[in-house]
């Protein structure tokens, strides 16, 4: 028997590999293990979600940010991003009319912007959760303290994303400024699980200087934590940023992690990515065909999408809410799936 049929067999019924066997999967994929390993990740996927696909809709509601990420276009080091914060008003509206259109789930996500303290954070959760008391709120905001995040949790929000964007401590640095390092965002995610958050964390694939011994360290990471969310995407270069020149992640790639993903953790909600959808036209399609079960359309008024600009060509920017909900909607159900309108709790 081929020795990836073994491995991914192995990754199916005991979810763990050692790095070295997650180092060969990984570099010795092809097209035949990739097929073998999307047919099992759609069976998993099948099992425990059906043909049903989570929608979550985001809400950016801050592109100032005090961090330096190499990768990122909202930095603060890049002078020519446009800057906006959305007032109280212009979130609650974005809720209203998401809510209209079927999303049971608000994303908050921003840059780490002191503007909003905590205080009114936790204002802005409690009003979210008080006339939305169906639907879960998930927060975006990067690395806080865990008193921070207890009571955010108890002002309301249920979920919180905070990608591990790599595992690998010299790795990181090569990707972020000084004071940033993966020990902290390890600490700041099993803080999340622990005060009780539905957790997601992820990481960009084809980000500079990424082999397979730094996803297999993603892999290894990510079973140690279990959390309930991953999102991965490719890394795409933005132009104002120190990667401009760097090349980015493939589809190919991304598709092949996200099957890993759904056969290692076969519970696990997985975003087919923004990121995914502009390198590749199909690129969510492909990315639901390899195991992924949720996406997260965009709830932010127009006027502020294109200035959310993470990396170059983003998708989207000019489209109203209710165009991505009918564009995704036809989409999925292309592919044999639907869109379905629930919170989209983990295992549910
Ligand atoms: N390419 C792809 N993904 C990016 N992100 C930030 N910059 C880029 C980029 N240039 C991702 C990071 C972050 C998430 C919000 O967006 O993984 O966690
Ligand atoms: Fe936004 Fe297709 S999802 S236009």
């Amino acid at each position: 028997m081929d020795l990836w049929k073994q491995l991914i067999d192995k990754l199916e019924t005991d979810s763990r590999l050692t790095k070295e066997e997650w180092i060969t999967l990984i570099e010795n994929r092809n097209e035949e293990s990739a097929e073998y390993l999307f047919e099992k990740a759609r069976m998993w996927q099948h099992r425990y979600y059906g043909n049903q696909i989570y929608t979550r809709g985001l809400i950016e509601f801050t592109n100032y940010c005090k961090n330096d990420c190499y990768y990122c276009g909202i930095r603060r080091s890049n002078r020519s991003a446009e800057r906006y914060r959305l007032t109280e008003e212009q979130i609650m509206e974005c809720c209203r009319s998401g809510y209209e259109l079927g999303f049971r789930t608000f994303v908050l996500q921003g840059g780490e912007d002191g503007w909003f303290t905590q205080e009114k954070l936790e204002r802005m959760v409690y009003a979210i959760k008080s006339g939305y008391p169906d639907c879960a709120i998930t927060l975006s905001l990067g690395e806080r303290t865990k008193e921070s995040y207890r009571r955010l949790f108890e002002a309301g929000a249920d979920r919180y994303l905070l990608r591990h964007e790599t595992a690998d401590e010299e790795h990181y640095k090569s990707l972020h400024p000084p004071e940033l390092s993966a020990a902290n965002r390890k600490r700041c995610l099993y803080d999340l699980k622990e005060i009780g958050y539905q957790t997601g964390t992820g990481f960009m694939v084809g980000s500079p200087g990424q082999g397979a011994e730094h996803l297999a360290e993603d892999m290894m990471f990510i079973r140690e934590l279990e959390p309930h969310m991953v999102g991965i995407g490719p890394f795409v270069p933005h132009h104002d940023t120190p990667f401009a020149n760097e090349t980015g992640g493939t589809v190919e790639l991304t598709l092949f992690m996200i099957g890993l993903l759904r056969v290692m953790l076969p519970k696990l909600l997985l975003p087919a990515t923004t990121a995914l959808g502009t390198i590749d036209k199909r690129g969510r399609e492909k990315g639901i065909l390899a195991g992924a079960n949720v996406v997260m359309p965009n709830l932010s008024p127009t006027s502020v999408r294109r200035k959310y600009e993470l990396y170059d060509n983003k998708i989207c920017t000019g489209d109203e809410a209710a165009e991505c909900r009918n564009c995704l909607s036809r989409r999925v159900e292309s592919i044999g799936y639907r869109l379905c309108v629930s919170r989209g709790d983990y295992g549910t």
